[in-house]
């Protein structure tokens, strides 16, 4: 069998967290279903941690149907826009649902349309991804009057609510009296902690899934190896967005080199050109080089915990690479 070059993505580990989020949410739809009070939800965590796969997961288990009544949207399922206003959001939903009038009508036109057809299309949960966005980190606000427009969405059509993102979205939940109190306890997402035996147990369990998926194609080191798991450990920082990264480059650059084999210089290659230039290492060896101490230390544990993190803010007075690349074109341009 030829070896498809997403084939990283199409797979989908049910690791702990994942399933408990599963269950949560699950729990807000069924409520729904009963027609609770209105259940609302968040799943936080840092970037790359999974929180949009779970969304996707539950939601293709519940796909919208044509049938002898009409359109069913049992899930609506959209991602805040940049800076969201009750326009924007309405506007959003009402596409999802198939409004061909999506972009049409006032604040209180779109969301009276939007309310009919969450009822007409038997609609039971609304998922928000990147809900940070409801936090204006610039002028260090909430939205508020789009959250407050939330909250009425759902109280008045019943609903459910899950939304997700890193976890400076909870400013918005937490600032806001109302919703505060129709959110239960966050889901948290977190990256793998390699001192953590349960962690790293799971971590070698996800290793374990892609490694079976990779070994029906191509030979290559064990990733369920102490040795192994602790080098992916520190290639990824535990992070299983970082860990798809890694291993779909493995597979492109496997197909590209018609291959059938990846050693340890192929995975280091790999790491180069795909999760190595996103965060600053530091001084820590690469970790699929022949420096690479396979014994942890906290030293490297400190270093690999901060991959993925946001990089500090540019200081005043050290430009930045682009600056200083405009300035040097416009030196070249003026000296010829
Ligand atoms: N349970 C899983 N099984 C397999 N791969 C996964 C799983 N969860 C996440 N991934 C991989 O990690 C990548 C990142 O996941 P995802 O986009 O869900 O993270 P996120 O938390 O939403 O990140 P961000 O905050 O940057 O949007 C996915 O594209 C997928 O390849
Ligand atoms: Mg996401």
């Amino acid at each position: 069998m030829v070896m498809p070059r997403n084939l990283i993505d199409r797979i989908l580990v049910p690791h702990a967290a994942f399933q408990g989020a599963l269950r949560r949410i699950g729990q807000c739809y069924q409520n729904a279903e009963a027609h609770g009070n209105p259940a609302c939800l968040a799943i936080v965590g840092p970037s790359r941690t999974g929180k949009t796969s779970v969304l996707g997961q539950f939601a293709s288990a519940h796909p919208a149907v044509r049938t002898a009544e009409g359109l069913e949207v049992p899930i609506l399922r959209v991602k805040t826009p940049s800076k969201p206003t009750v326009k924007s959001m309405a506007e959003i939903m009402l596409r999802e649902m198939g409004d061909p009038r999506f972009d049409k009508g006032t604040e209180n036109a779109r969301t009276g349309r939007l309310m009919t057809l969450i009822r007409n299309c038997g609609t039971r949960m609304a998922m928000i991804d990147e809900f940070q966005h409801f936090y204006d980190k610039g002028q260090n606000k909430v939205m508020h009057h789009a959250a407050d427009w939330l909250k009425v969405l759902v109280d008045d059509t019943g609903i459910g609510l899950v939304v997700a993102g890193i976890p400076g979205c909870l400013a918005t939940i937490e600032q806001n009296e109302q919703l505060r109190g129709r959110f239960r306890t966050p889901v948290a997402f977190e990256r793998f902690d390699w001192r953590s035996p349960e962690d790293r147990e799971e971590f070698a369990a996800i290793l374990s899934a892609f490694y079976d998926a990779l070994a029906e194609h191509i030979d290559l080191p064990d990733f369920t190896s102490a040795e192994m798991a602790f080098r992916l450990y520190c290639a990824t920082g535990g992070l299983i967005g970082y860990l798809a990264m890694l291993l779909s480059q493995v597979v492109w650059d496997v197909i590209d080199d018609k291959r059938k084999v990846v050693t340890l210089k192929h995975l280091r290659e790999a790491f180069a050109h795909s999760v190595r230039s996103s965060h600053d290492y530091g001084d820590a060896p690469d970790p699929f080089g022949p420096r690479f101490a396979t014994e942890p230390s906290e030293a490297l544990l400190a270093t690999v915990s901060r991959i993925g993190a946001a990089a500090p803010a540019l200081t005043e007075g050290r430009p930045s690479r682009r600056k200083v690349w405009h300035a040097r074109a416009r030196d070249v341009l003026s000296a010829a």
